[in-house]
């Protein structure tokens, strides 16, 4: 089979629109990352409200509409639908078919995404992701979903950054389950794409035709100085491990990595290589890494304004030719591929602007090598949780005032809105030339 010919979707209209993800959204959902607060192990507070996305999700789909986009992606929040295990809530359900029905009317293709980061408060202690029953759980959330959605959403995405999520939540212990134990990676690791197998297969099963895909975050490397052998070492062992560890899973069923120092990250599922009919790639920035490090011999990362541009209001470096190259590197992975999130914070909007230019500019550099890019979605729709950052970090379009939950477009939605049509009407944008 062709990589085309594996696409549902592939002689559909491309996809442009926004990320969101439910929990830095739609406010007042009790998980695991509740508790995380409360503990106080984030640095930027807890969430509550969020910004009210559970009241008002329909205004705003509106809201990305207006911004031009035929496609909007966001999560369901499995501690909402399953809030005891093996119990459904149905009311939870019915809110988000309501939001989808609105989508559909208003002509915007909704893309699903079942696991951004949260899971349900019982989980990690009755079917952590260290035994097999995690994936049984998955799969079993994965049905009811499909059943009651199935006949309205085509675009699936089952997981978001796997591997974020293990190295956060299993490596570092930033996240729930806050675990830093590397001997459990490879173990979770699998765990985590044989779910995601079982949830394409539980998919396929009940929606013909469904086109599932899966979110890679990509992070460019380089080493911090040029001229050193282990900082070029470490910045090629990086992209190894982060960007193709992933890759080399779903285009052959197989992956083999090493988590500096000593982690080897190895294992085989061969349905994962049959398992998705797009891929995703989340890009935001690049990583300069250093060996050995100050306080850690193995290296550091930081990012620093290597490209000139200035750093986003959240330190990032911003890099628009390295989507260029993570594109050309993720079609290796044998089908289309979708721009699952990209943005940028920048509360006063000085810089959204030439961001969203250069980086569809990219875009359309890698197509021009012959890349097959299906969508471009921009995190995010609004001003939204930044996990640990909290409420910091501004990457909306709209920008949220919290007291009163009123949403304000951005002066950059006018670029964002004739890029998608330039993006959608004749193929992405063309010429401008990398750094
Ligand atoms: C991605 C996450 C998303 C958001 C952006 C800024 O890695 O998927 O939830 O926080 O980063």
């Amino acid at each position: 089979m062709t990589a085309q010919s594996r696409f549902p979707l592939h002689d559909r209209p491309r996809l442009w629109g926004t990320a969101v993800s439910h929990y830095q959204v739609e406010g007042d959902d009790v998980c695991d990352w509740t508790e995380w607060e409360r503990v106080g192990r984030t640095r930027g507070g807890a969430c509550g409200p969020a910004v009210g996305s559970w009241q008002q999700y329909e205004s705003d789909a509106d809201l990305a509409l207006q911004a031009g986009a035929n496609a909007f992606r966001f999560s369901i929040s499995w501690s909402r639908i399953e809030p005891r295990p093996g119990q459904y809530d149905d009311r939870a359900l019915d809110r988000y078919r309501r939001l989808i029905d609105h989508l559909i009317d208003i002509d915007i293709e909704p893309i699903v995404t079942l696991f951004h980061y949260t899971h349900p408060s019982w989980f990690h202690e009755k079917t952590p992701w260290t035994s097999t029953r995690s994936i049984e759980r998955f799969a079993h959330f994965t049905m009811r979903v499909a059943d009651v959605l199935g006949d309205r959403v085509r675009l699936w995405m089952p997981l978001n950054e796997p591997l974020v999520f293990l190295l956060a939540g299993y490596f570092d212990g930033q996240i729930p389950p806050g675990i830093s134990d590397p001997r459990l990676l490879p173990k979770v690791f699998d765990h985590l794409l044989a779910a995601h197998c079982a949830a394409a297969a539980a998919i396929r099963e009940r929606v013909p035709g469904a086109a599932i895909g899966v979110a890679h975050n990509m992070m460019a490397f380089a080493p911090e100085r040029g001229s050193s052998f282990l900082d070029r070492l470490l910045a090629r062992v990086a992209h190894r491990c982060y960007n193709r560890g992933v890759l080399e899973a779903f285009a052959t069923g197989r992956w083999d990595f090493l988590l500096p120092p000593t982690t080897r990250v190895r294992g085989r599922r061969d349905k994962l290589s049959d398992s998705i009919d797009f891929f995703g790639v989340n890009f935001y920035s690049r990583l300069h890494l250093r060996c050995p490090g100050k306080e850690r011999l193995i290296g550091e990362l930081r990012y620093r304004d290597a490209s000139g541009r200035g750093l986003t209001d959240n330190g990032w470096e911003i890099v628009p030719h390295q989507l260029e190259e993570m594109l050309v590197e993720a079609s290796a992975v044998g089908c289309p591929l979708i721009v699952s999130e990209n943005g940028i914070a920048d509360a006063d909007d000085r810089m959204r602007s030439a961001f969203l230019a250069e980086h569809l500019a990219a875009i359309g550099r890698a197509e021009s090598h012959g890349v097959p890019i299906h969508g471009y979605l921009y995190w995010s729709l609004l001003d939204n949780y930044e996990w640990l950052d909290g409420f910091g970090p501004k990457f909306g379009l709209y920008e949220v005032d919290r007291r009163t939950m009123a949403r304000r477009p951005r002066p950059s939605i006018e670029v964002f809105r004739s890029l998608g049509q330039e993006f959608l009407g004749r193929g992405a944008v063309a010429g401008a030339t990398s750094q």
